[in-house]
């Protein structure tokens, strides 16, 4: 059992469709603890950095484009296993081949506009949250329910 920190993004389309809440609720439901959250329009210096593992590849400019295209929300959820936990919640990234009851399974139906990010290392987690938070933004706390999940 790992306890980890994930970072996870909603994106344009997920701020716009009103989806914030009922992603939030999905991950206050599974039993992760949210430490840091903000809405924010990302710079496309930022962007790129974020993403700069996929610069080179065909659909780099227009995956910049869109994320910096309207306001998103950033956060930094923690708990067990979060980063594989949270992936799973996610669904594959292509939302019209991702599983019903996933994230993107349910909401989203083309592989840009698929409503959400979520760190998929330890090593991709450790690039991107400076990217979205400094760190006293991210608060050392306790829910107190932690023992009821
Ligand atoms: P995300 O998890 O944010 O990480 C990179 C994003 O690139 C991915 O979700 C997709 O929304 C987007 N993307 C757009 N086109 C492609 C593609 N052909 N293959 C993979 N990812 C793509």
């Amino acid at each position: 059992m790992a306890v980890e920190k994930t970072l996870i993004l909603i994106k344009p389309d997920g701020v716009k469709r009103r989806l914030t809440g009922e992603v939030i609720k999905r991950l206050e439901q599974k039993g992760l603890n949210i430490k840091g959250l903000k809405m924010m329009k990302l710079s496309v210096e930022k962007a790129e950095k974020h993403y700069s593992v996929h610069n080179g590849k065909p659909f780099f400019k227009d995956l910049v484009s869109y994320i910096t295209s309207g306001p998103i929300i950033a956060m930094v959820a923690q708990g067990n296993n979060s980063i594989s936990v949270v992936r799973g919640l996610v669904g594959a990234t292509d939302g019209s081949k991702a599983a019903p009851g996933t994230i993107r399974g349910d909401f989203s139906i083309s592989i840009d506009k698929n409503i959400i990010h979520a760190s998929d290392s330890v090593e991709s987690f450790n690039h991107e949250y400076p990217i979205f938070f400094e760190e006293p933004e991210i608060l050392d706390f306790s829910y107190g329910d932690e023992k009821l999940f």
